[in-house]
């Protein structure tokens, strides 16, 4: 859904003094084959959080080639019990297959309907633009799981740190309010998200 290119290609300058909706791009001179490659075979460390997942990028700030192009993907890879929380991207829809493990995916309508499957070794799945969704290994080995995007800078809205981890925090009268709990329950959750 990003914008339609004018050119073959425009391996994004990060460091321009200017940006028209995100990157221009380096002179076609100083492009070079290595620039259309990027390397996702390694495992990214899953153990910095209790969540045993880790989400690699190949996003435009990693992969500058894919700037203007309308696409990226990430490696997912999961731990035993590995979870990559609820999140939502606001600038695209996202294609998953999983590589390894039984991967349980899940997402929300905004009819509030749950759909979900687990998924293994080929298996393929689809999550419209915008919608809230998670992964979760709940096989018996480690799990991996490539997604792609049709955008270069997907985003992404995790709802727990967006509503617990905001900085500055979002005032207790509103999540006590939306959430139905009193303010030990808030604040518990914050401090949990650094808010
Ligand atoms: C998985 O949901 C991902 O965003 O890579
Ligand atoms: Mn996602």
């Amino acid at each position: 859904v990003d914008p339609d290119s004018l050119q073959d290609f425009c391996v994004a300058d990060l460091n321009a003094s200017i940006s028209i909706n995100e990157f221009p791009c380096i002179p076609a001179s100083k492009v070079n084959a290595s620039d259309f490659f990027f390397d996702l075979s390694k495992e990214g460390v899953t153990n910095t959080s209790n969540l045993n997942s880790s989400v690699t990028p190949a996003n435009v700030l990693a992969f500058l080639a894919i700037n203007t192009l309308g696409i990226s993907m990430n490696r997912v890879d999961f731990d035993l019990g590995g979870l990559n929380p609820p999140h939502s991207h606001p600038r695209a829809t996202e294609m998953g297959l999983v590589a390894e493990g039984s991967i349980l995916v899940g997402f929300v309508t905004t009819s509030n309907v749950y759909y979900s499957k687990v998924l293994t070794l080929g298996e393929v799945f689809v999550i419209p633009r915008g919608l809230v969704h998670f992964q979760k290994n709940v096989g018996n080995k480690k799990g991996i799981v490539f997604t792609s995007f049709n955008s270069h800078m997907p985003g992404v809205v995790i709802a727990s740190t967006t509503l617990f981890g905001s900085q500055p925090p979002m005032p207790n009268e509103v999540l006590t309010q939306a959430f139905q709990v009193d303010d030990a329950v808030v604040n518990s959750i914050k401090s949990k998200f650094g808010s």
